[in-house]
């Protein structure tokens, strides 16, 4: 039976936006402690070429971690399993900005998704990008078929000198030798891909190649099923740091989340979605956007489980 897809996502967009307890919107990186804590957009692009939204879904915001992703599919897309000798794969059962478990991990972060990961991630591609932010951010855009897309400088400032946890982070990978380039040219990398602002409907866009077999919407870029599978199962074990469990849980899919309060999930073959609602719960991910989703893959039946 086909599904009404805009009717569900008017439902639970009604429902949703009338909770009270939004969350709390991200305050430790000075320039989004601003935004309107009332915002609320659902995106969702079908495979079969459809899609659907509701709310504040064309408006851009600061997608934060959700560029963990991307950053990721490119350094696999260019050293391939050679990530894995810096990175391990392991949720880290901890808040993303952690660091005790990178000492006694000898500076291997548990996993590519929380910060210390992004990092050498962000290493990784300084070394092997000509112009690394000029590159990573003209990758983003091709996934989306928009060349408008672009950092947010001030949002890259304002992190920059307020995170010490991060160069905290980085100045233990160094000690460990798992940095190649300085602390100061990782971070510059890490802040400005972590400032990309984005609309629900351009994250679905850039996401769609991770429910598409490594095919992107404009068929500009390409990753191997291998690559694809691979980040799947890191968004599903480790996309919500400390409430990854949860997620899986409560809405059964592959996902990432972003302190700017965006969520991407996916169903492989089937459909990419992502919501926005800036203010966040306790563990860091989107109040109504957990919600919605865990709302959205009840009343469709479309999980991975
Ligand atoms: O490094 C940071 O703390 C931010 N640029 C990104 C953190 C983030 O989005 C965590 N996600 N839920």
């Amino acid at each position: 039976m086909r599904q009404d897809f805009q009717a569900i996502l008017d439902t639970i967009y009604q429902q949703v936006a009338t909770v009270e307890d939004k969350g709390t919107v991200a305050s430790y990186i000075p320039e989004l402690a601003s935004i309107d804590k009332n915002k609320f957009g659902i995106h969702l692009r079908t495979l079969d070429g459809n899609s659907y939204g509701v709310g504040d879904f064309e408006t851009r915001f600061s997608i934060q971690s959700i560029s963990k992703v991307l950053a990721l599919s490119q350094a696999a897309s260019l050293v391939g399993n050679d990530i894995l000798k810096r990175v391990d794969v392991e949720p880290s059962g901890n808040p993303f900005n952690h660091l005790a478990l990178l000492e006694i991990e000898n500076g291997i972060p548990r996993n590519p998704l929380i910060n210390s990961g992004a990092i050498v991630i962000a290493d990784i591609l300084i070394s092997n990008l000509k112009n690394p932010k000029q590159d990573f951010s003209n990758y983003v855009r091709d996934l989306v078929g928009d060349d408008s897309i672009d950092f947010n400088l001030d949002v890259a400032h304002s992190e920059k000198i307020t995170g010490f946890k991060n160069y905290a982070a980085a100045n233990l990978l160094k000690s460990f030798n798992n940095l190649e380039n300085s602390v100061d040219d990782v971070l510059d990398f890490y802040f400005h891909q972590c400032s990309i602002e984005m609309s629900c409907r351009q994250l679905t866009k850039a996401f769609y190649l991770f429910a598409n077999k490594g095919a992107s919407l404009l068929q500009k870029a390409q990753l191997t099923e291998s690559i694809i599978k691979r980040i799947n199962a890191i968004m599903l074990t480790c996309g919500f740091y400390d409430e990854a469990g949860e997620f899986a849980f409560e809405v059964g899919l592959p996902g990432k989340s972003g302190v700017g309060g965006g969520i991407v999930a996916l169903l492989p073959d089937k459909f990419v979605i992502t919501t926005w609602s800036p203010g966040l719960n306790k563990k860091g991910n989107s109040q109504l956007g957990m919600m919605a989703l865990e709302q959205f893959t009840s009343a469709t039946k479309l999980s991975i489980f």
